[in-house]
């Protein structure tokens, strides 16, 4: 390994580009190679075998194209198939989720009552609650599956009437009352992080957001520079976006997940 090579990503599809987004923000001399396995989306709610059959594939895809790290931006698949993405990358690469660091910057901030909220697929595996208790057994955590944001959002309900009410409908719950912060464990809620924030506000209630992409790019970047990993000059090779299926709507969708319209790929596995 060494600090020239890509860093890796991948995702069910182009949702995953807000982790992309913070990894390149957070570190703009890194090159990166996404791939969104549009074929196969939503991974919210899929069985377990299934999503470590694909994460397989596309580790050993990200591998090939010389990735120093894999990132798995994708909150399903960074709970049901993190392992099998470590045993893969074995010593040639390094292996994240998005999970453990979230998991860390909870127990830090000495929280004691913690909501998540996730795809069908995330909060059944009970990832976060087990590695939460794990790491700290006297935080209380609240898992909440909210499927319909996912599909709410990449339909472009972000702001409005609509994602108001199916935001308020989820998170006024008593399982979430007096929570000091909430886990948004899906690629694409940090996309209505602000929608959520100014909830609370109304609701008068101290509730910090956590957006997993952030601190989970925080986290690649403090590993890697721990490492000698971390790119020291920009590349000169362009970032690669890749999917298993390509539509215009998934490009267009680009714009929402990474800031700006990218040009997808097509390739299968
Ligand atoms: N990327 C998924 C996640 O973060 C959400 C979309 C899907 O269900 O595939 O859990």
């Amino acid at each position: 390994m060494n600090n020239n090579q890509p860093i890796g990503l991948f995702d069910s599809g182009v949702g995953g580009l807000t982790v992309a987004n913070a990894i390149a923000k957070a570190m703009p001399n890194e090159r990166l190679i996404y791939f969104g396995d549009t074929a196969h989306l939503p991974y919210g709610d899929k069985s377990a075998d299934l999503i470590k059959g694909y994460a397989e594939n596309i580790t050993k895809f990200l591998l090939q194209n010389n990735c120093k790290a894999v990132v798995i931006a994708c909150n399903t698949a960074s709970s049901v198939a993190f392992e099998v993405v470590q045993d893969i990358c074995a010593d040639n690469a390094i292996a994240f989720n998005v999970i453990d660091p979230v998991v860390k910057k909870i127990v830090d901030q000495e929280y004691h009552k913690v909501g998540i909220i996730g795809t069908l697929g995330t909060i059944g595996s009970n990832v976060y609650y087990d590695k939460i208790k794990t790491a700290k057994p006297s935080i209380r955590a609240y898992s909440l599956a909210t499927p319909l944001l996912a599909p709410m959002i990449e339909s472009g309900f972000v702001h409005g009437q609509i994602s108001e009410l199916v935001i308020e409908n989820y998170l006024v719950n008593d399982i979430l009352e007096e929570i000091e912060a909430i886990v948004l464990g899906c690629t694409h809620y940090p996309l209505i992080k602000k929608q959520i924030e100014q909830l609370y506000l109304r609701l008068n209630k101290s509730v910090e957001v956590l957006a997993t992409n952030e601190i989970a790019a925080d986290f690649v970047k403090k590993v890697l520079e721990e490492k000698g990993l971390a790119a020291t000059q920009k590349s000169t090779e362009p970032h690669h976006f890749f999917v298993s299926d390509y539509t215009a709507s998934f490009e267009q969708t680009t714009r929402l997940f990474y800031g700006a319209e990218v040009k997808l790929e097509r390739v299968s596995l």
